[in-house]
């Protein structure tokens, strides 16, 4: 596996490639990363992957600063799993050598609710630093996970409007045998609070089955998760069940109909932020 740092590098590494699979990742690498990449690995070649922790993509008050970093073992994990050829690493200066004034907007009905509801500016960072990483990669295929997704589809819909030769593919998300799904964020979780984690999946679950056995109330099974979650000290931001298509809230009508939903959630335990979601 070659580790660059720079564009100029990057550049001289993949010249000439046009089947290029990326997986582009904050690091902190964990099992969930490496499926993303054995799965770029059966799309494309050479795989691309890359670790940069995005400034732009955390608000004033996140965790920026306390977001793992963990480089020298992310290095050796992605040589043993041995499906990545590139690993670009940028720094912060190389990613951004000026104040990023240009940068992608996602459309309000899509970027501000959910996760752009309760981290505002979010997915401006994430689709800005997305697309800059793309411009240096050139992928054909990008490989993106479910577990973030309203990321999924707004990198999706952006790389549509801006004629992006990248397909971008979906990967299942991967859980815990518990059902907790894999997440850089888990290592803040403490012992009580690692075991009290899987309730967020739990929830979702139990939605799922209530929605498929017939309830048509979907504010009623939203409230009761959002009661149990802050009955066990979790501070819940939203559970929502929502269209696949557009995640626009479904009427009673669709959900009769059979349109495909999926619940999402995210919540608080302790200091660390959990967010998850569930098709139905
Ligand atoms: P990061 O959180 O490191 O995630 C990198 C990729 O791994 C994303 O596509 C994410 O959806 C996927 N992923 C993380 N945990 C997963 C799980 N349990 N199951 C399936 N996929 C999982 O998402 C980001 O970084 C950043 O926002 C990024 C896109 C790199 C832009 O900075």
């Amino acid at each position: 596996m070659k580790i660059v740092r720079s564009v100029q590098e990057l550049r001289d590494q993949l010249h000439g490639q046009n089947r290029i699979a990326f997986v582009p990742t904050m690091g902190n690498v964990h099992a969930a990363h490496l499926s993303l990449m054995s799965m770029a690995r059966r799309h494309g070649d050479p795989v691309v992957a890359s670790i940069f922790v995005n400034r732009l993509q955390f608000g004033p008050a996140e965790d920026f600063d306390r977001y793992p970093r963990t480089l020298q073992e992310d290095i050796e994990k992605l040589q043993q799993h041995n499906q990545v050829y590139v690993l670009f690493a940028p720094s912060e200066s190389e990613m951004y050598p000026e104040p990023q004034n240009y940068r992608v907007q996602p459309p309000t009905d899509l970027g501000d609710i959910l996760e752009g509801e309760f981290r505002p500016g979010f997915f401006v960072g994430v689709t800005t630093v997305v697309l800059k990483l793309f411009a240096c990669v050139q992928p054909r295929v990008a490989v993106f996970g479910k577990k973030d997704y309203q990321q999924l589809m707004i990198v999706r819909n952006m790389c549509r409007q801006f004629c992006q030769p990248t397909e971008i593919i979906a990967h299942e998300t991967v859980r815990e045998d518990d059902g907790l799904a894999l997440s850089s964020r888990n290592r803040f979780l403490n012992d009580t609070e690692r075991r009290q984690a899987p309730q967020l999946y739990q929830e979702l679950s139990e939605i799922r089955e209530c929605i498929l056995a017939g309830e048509r109330n979907l504010l009623e099974v939203e409230n009761q998760a959002l009661r149990a979650l802050a009955a066990s000290g979790w501070q819940p931001d939203y559970v929502s069940v929502r269209r696949q298509v557009d995640l626009k809230t479904p009427s009673v009508e669709q959900v009769e109909n059979g349109e495909p939903l999926v619940v999402l959630a995210a919540a608080r335990l302790g200091s660390t932020r959990l967010i998850d979601n569930l098709e139905i």
